[in-house]
């Protein structure tokens, strides 16, 4: 078959595409236009978490399309008012704000966090800590609480009043200057950043100094919420009770939503004027949002993710132990990272090769997600072709023992 290259020359180049065209998906895979099958432990970036095109989300998404696509947030929208509430009864938030992605999401946190921090603290109390290798987004105030100077550079001047300290470092929280801080806002795996999870310890004490020191804690559940991590939102793995969180990704299968949580005391900052979006909570991207969580929670999806992340550590755990490039796991649920001392990408390359698509976070770290509703075989079939990856010497360095 003749390939034709795919004419992109009017799309910017913000992101270094794969030389892969992508036509169909179902479940676990999806096919290119030369009708090659793949088995995808992308999940579109954490993104398709019940797999692609899921049978529940896209019957309610037709009758929808058929129905009424857009009206505006000067009606109600029967869908959202649903999928807010069950998100409320699922979760420790009170009340949502429906926007369109994670960098969205994040913005409207971060401006929440303000608000309040300038009614209930004075206006000195703008400032937000973040944390060093995070990742909260592209737009100017999410890029400015992202704690990375490659995602910065080139866009100052930042927005004011963000302070990186270390993560998981609890010596760096007792810096905080408390009367000017608003809100902590973090991760509780490091997505982007590399997929380091939070210190159970660090966590709780961060928590309580929130609690002690009224400061929000606001987290990005952009990558880690959906199920997952093993839970329904990451925070639930932890003796925690966030103020504020995000959502986006898993949220809508893949149909784009974003959302804001918080409990009613931040909540009600948010007036008529405050915040709003043309699109945010839209007929369509509720009603997609709406049957993912249905989906969801009536059929355990979070302790599904739970039991095959444990099913799937356990079988990249003889990789660490035979190959020297491989020097550990990470992650949560089925958030999985592989440490690597090299190669990163000549791996994720030598992968899709051989029709297996994963994906990087930063320059060692090889990112495994799949789909939460992935099988054992699957997994097994995954881990096959990267250990053919190590084993056929693509890394030089290969211990002695195999
Ligand atoms: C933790 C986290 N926050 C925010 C974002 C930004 O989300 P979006 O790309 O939908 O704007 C991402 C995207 O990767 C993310 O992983």
């Amino acid at each position: 078959m003749e390939i034709t290259m795919p004419n992109h020359q009017a799309i910017m180049e913000t992101y270094n595409r794969f030389p892969v065209t992508l036509v169909k998906g179902k479940g676990s895979h999806v096919w290119d236009d030369q009708g090659h099958q793949y088995l995808d432990f992308t999940s579109g970036i954490a993104t398709c978490n019940l797999g692609h095109v899921p049978d529940y989300v896209h019957e309610k998404l037709t009758a929808q399309v058929d129905t009424l696509w857009h009206c505006s947030n000067l009606y109600h929208i029967p869908p959202q008012q649903a999928l807010a509430q069950l998100l409320v009864d699922h979760s420790c938030a009170d009340q949502v704000f429906f926007c369109n992605s994670g960098a969205e999401a994040n913005e409207g946190a971060i401006k929440l966090a303000r608000k309040w921090g300038r009614e209930t603290k004075g206006e000195q109390a703008y400032n937000i800590i973040t944390f060093k290798q995070s990742f909260h987004g592209r737009t100017l105030a999410t890029l400015s609480a992202t704690g990375q100077a490659k995602i910065q550079q080139g866009f100052a001047p930042l927005v004011q009043g963000f302070q990186y300290l270390p993560y998981n470092d609890s010596d760096a929280l007792e810096t905080i200057d408390y009367d000017t801080t608003c809100a902590i806002l973090l991760e509780v795996v490091q997505g982007e950043g590399g997929v380091l999870p939070a210190d159970p310890d660090w966590l709780t004490k961060l928590a309580s100094i929130c609690q002690k020191k009224n400061m929000l804690l606001m987290i990005d559940e952009v990558q880690t919420g959906m199920g997952r991590t093993g839970e329904l939102f990451g925070y639930q793995h932890f003796s925690i009770e966030p103020d504020v969180f995000t959502l986006a990704k898993g949220l809508g299968s893949g149909f784009p939503i974003g959302a804001v949580l918080a409990k009613q005391h931040v909540a009600k900052q948010f007036q008529p004027g405050t915040h709003g979006s043309t699109f945010g909570g839209n007929p369509l991207a509720v009603t997609a949002g709406l049957a993912t969580l249905e989906y969801m929670l009536a059929h355990n999806i979070a302790s599904q993710a739970n039991e095959l992340g444990l099913y799937l550590n356990s079988k990249l755990a003889p990789l660490v132990a035979n190959y020297s490039i491989v020097e550990a796991i990470r992650g949560m649920g089925l958030l999985k990272g592989l440490l690597v001392s090299e190669q990163a990408a000549e791996i994720v390359a030598a992968a899709r090769a051989q029709r297996l698509l994963i994906l990087l976070a930063g320059p060692n770290v090889v990112r495994i997600l799949p789909p939460l509703t992935t099988t054992k075989m699957e997994i097994d079939q995954a881990v096959g072709i990267l250990e053919s990856i190590f084993k056929k010497g693509l890394m030089a360095d290969v211990k002695s023992n195999i």
